[in-house]
């Protein structure tokens, strides 16, 4: 096996060999060859075909067996059978990279072939890219190396994609709006290099300012995770992901054939990460041009500048939901606008300049925000009046857009009218202002960038693993292996409980009445009591627990109806005993569960208990492991979270309890492979300073035999 080559040679290939160049330009082999030797590559070009010749200027290879130089990438475009064969002939050259552009694998089914494909570059350090792609373009090496269009546009933007015909058309929407590519790779099966190795080359690429990946599904999230969290602090990275809806999630499993994944907690993750996920491409790719460009706010004033009031409210709406603070200082907004606002105006944020304001009351309002020390960006609308007409508009625009970018300060506007508007705007994203006819649009560019301002300055790479006891949790994980469960009995999930330290109801377990009414007594009145019983799990529809028992009389009574009911529920359930335990005054609820995602691997998940997930799935989730302070975070962000701080004359809850808790199971489910699924349900959270307790826990086990896997 050797060492796997230098993602660097992906971008910066010294040479290149294309198998399956054709001379008929309807192949995709043409395609390739034209692309590359028109793009204006400087490296070493190699088309190779059988039936050699000469292609577009450049000698054609019969084999690149033919080649003595050293070759650093070999894009494959013959079909899917002979695939492996010229994989194998990459092998012998030793190639380092070879992406692959033939559809046939494992997005229909045919796995086995890309695996051994994979296989074989392994065991020589080949790295393949692909199946099922387009391919790379890297403006560094001025390489255009996909059957996508021509003439791509140098610039400041990587694109990672997992969809080939989407990246294509991509690369026209990039050109009709004036975006420069700093590289764009179309990732398709991912039988071997993925998001990961990608972003690794590119957060440390200068030339890349901001990086946009289309996703459809995660593999290696582990390490995408650790991958993203770098990343995003080096530079912005935006992200779409298909499958947000059940039936669009089926759809992109069968288009690259991987796992979609829960959404709810893609979307969790990204955010952990600072990943910024777009509603739509549009919306990414508003942001990414926007992002490109602007200057970074030195903090986060902004102020709305308009000549309608209705537009302004609108604006206002949208930066409550983007995120934007609009600045509030009264006195300071007055002394700013106020010799550039009519009377009937207003210098409140929106500062309104009324319909009657012209070119030179825009100047002067904008030019006041720019020079201002306690503005940091500026939002101006503007709806068509007859007082501008569409050229002046764009003047104007244009020469403070011009003066902001000089000045260090963001500035974005949103013009609403007619088709001379419209024109206007046509005219002016074509050269790169940041000008939009949605105001929404204008406004969710703002809010990304401040979105990343936050993330940089609030992050952080700490870890916070919580102090567990291992060898007792693999004992209890033991135990239930042992029987051959893949779940916990309850005195097992009591176990893994003191394994890590969250406490639960003082309880014992009881084998006939006299001993029901013993443990009662000593642990003390009220008691709950339920049936002990492996085959029985939902104690509570075998009519098997009893709560809120308050003397001798109602245990015995309580104690036998349990065994009753659970006879009848189930005749031939191993009966191992009633368990009693401390009633608990049952105050706020939650539920805090643990698992290895799928796509993730060890993931948290927060909630408050009963309806509040169950039927507002008002849930949080997070990637393991991770800080307190995210853990802090993941608890704030829920809707519900004012119901902790104390509601209606309530005290406060013990908050930090619940995020310790949070960090017992991260850490529970990242040292402990073997534990699948957890769930705290209900976590009783009692006021500040009191803790928290589990009433009940319920632990599944992965199927896999050993404990750590
Ligand atoms: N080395 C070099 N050249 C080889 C070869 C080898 N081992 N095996 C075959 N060739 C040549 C062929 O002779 C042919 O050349 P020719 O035109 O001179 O005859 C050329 O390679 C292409 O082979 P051909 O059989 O004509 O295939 P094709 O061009 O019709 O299709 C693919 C090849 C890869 C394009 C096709 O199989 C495919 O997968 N298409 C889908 C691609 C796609 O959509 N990818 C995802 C994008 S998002």
């Amino acid at each position: 096996m050797n060492r796997p080559a230098d993602i660097r040679y992906l971008f910066e290939p010294r040479s290149v060999a294309v198998l399956g160049a054709s001379a008929d330009r309807s192949k995709i082999g043409y395609r390739l060859v034209e692309n590359i030797v028109r793009g204006g590559y400087a490296g070493k070009l190699y088309p190779v075909n059988p039936k050699g010749g000469e292609l577009l200027g450049q000698k054609v290879w019969r084999s690149l067996d033919e080649v003595a130089d050293e070759i650093d990438m070999a894009v494959i475009a013959v079909p899917a059978k002979g695939t492996y064969q010229a994989v194998e002939q990459c092998a012998r050259h030793g190639v380092k990279h070879v992406p692959i552009i033939t559809s046939g694998f494992s997005e229909m089914g045919n796995a086995e072939e890309e695996h051994r494909i994979v296989r074989l570059a392994r065991e020589h350090g080949m790295r393949v890219l692909g199946p099922n792609i387009f391919g790379v373009f890297s403006a560094k090496s001025s390489l255009n190396a996909t059957f996508g269009p021509p003439g791509i546009q140098h610039g400041s933007v990587a694109i990672v994609t997992q969809s080939g015909a989407l990246g294509i058309a991509m690369i026209g929407k990039t050109a009709v709006e004036n975006i420069g590519l700093s590289a764009i790779v179309s990732v398709g099966n991912k039988a071997d290099i993925d998001e990961s190795d990608l972003l690794t080359y590119l957060m440390a690429d200068e030339q890349t300012r901001i990086v946009l990946m289309y996703i459809e599904g995660v593999q290696h999230g582990e390490r995408l995770v650790a991958t993203l969290k770098q990343a995003a602090i080096k530079k912005p990275v935006v992200v779409v992901k298909s499958g947000r809806s059940k039936r669009g999630a089926i759809a992109a499993a069968s288009h690259t054939g991987s796992l979609a994944g829960s959404d709810e907690v893609f979307d969790a993750i990204m955010r952990q990460c600072g990943v910024m996920r777009g509603e739509s491409l549009e919306e990414a790719f508003n942001w990414c041009k926007f992002l490109a460009a602007a200057p970074t706010p030195r903090g986060e004033n902004t102020v709305i500048v308009t000549n309608g009031g209705g537009i302004g409210v609108l604006a206002t709406d949208a930066s409550e939901k983007y995120g934007v603070k609009l600045y509030d200082d009264a006195r300071l907004l007055k002394e700013t606008f106020g010799s550039v606002t009519p009377d009937f105006g207003s210098t409140k944020n929106p500062v309104d300049l009324t319909g009657q304001a012209g070119p030179q009351q825009y100047d002067a309002a904008l030019a006041a925000a720019l020079a201002s020390e306690h503005i940091d960006a500026t939002l101006a609308l503007y709806c068509e009046t007859a007082i501008f007409d569409a050229q002046n508009l764009a003047g104007m625009i244009r020469s403070n857009a011009d003066a902001y970018r000089k000045g260090g300060k963001p500035i974005v506007f949103s013009t609403l009218g007619g088709e001379m508007t419209e024109s206007c705007i046509g005219v002016l994203r074509k050269e790169s202002v940041p000008v939009f006819g949605e105001v929404y649009q204008a406004v969710s560019c703002l809010g990304a960038l401040y979105r990343q301002r936050r993330h940089i300055a609030e992050y952080s790479d700490a870890v916070d693993e919580a102090d567990i006891d291992i060898g007792l949790v693999e004992k209890a994980v033991a135990s239930a292996r042992a029987a051959g469960r893949t779940f916990m009995l309850p005195r097992e999930s009591r176990e893994l409980m003191r394994a890590i330290g969250v406490a639960m109801p003082q309880n014992a377990v009881a084998h006939n009445l006299d001993e029901a009414v013993k443990a009662a007594e000593t642990i003390g009145y009220p008691v709950v009591m339920k049936i002990v019983s492996p085959e029985i799990i939902h104690k509570s529809d075998a009519g098997g627990v009893a709560l809120d028992l308050e003397n001798k009389e109602e245990v015995i009574d309580a104690y036998q109806a349990i065994n009753v009911n659970a006879r009848r529920y189930k005749p031939d359930a191993r009966i191992e005993g009633v368990e009693v335990s401390q009633m608990l005054v049952r105050t706020t609820e939650t539920i805090v569960g643990a698992r290895q995602d799928k796509a993730f691997g060890p993931t948290v998940m927060f909630g408050l208990g009963g309806i509040y997930v169950e039927v507002m799935k008002d849930v949080a989730f997070r990637a393991a492991p991770l800080s307190r302070k995210e853990a802090q975070l993941m608890v704030k962000e829920i809707r519900s979270y004012p119901l902790l701080l104390g509601v209606r004359g309530e005290k406060r809850k013990d908050i930090e309890a619940v995020v310790d808790t949070i960090l017992k199971l991260a850490t529970l489910v990242r040292r402990c492979r073997a534990v699948s699924d957890i769930e705290l349900n209900p976590l009783v959270v009692y006021d500040h300073g009191q803790g928290v307790k589990a009433l009940d826990v319920r632990v599944l086990l992965s199927s896999s035999l050993s404990s750590n896997d």
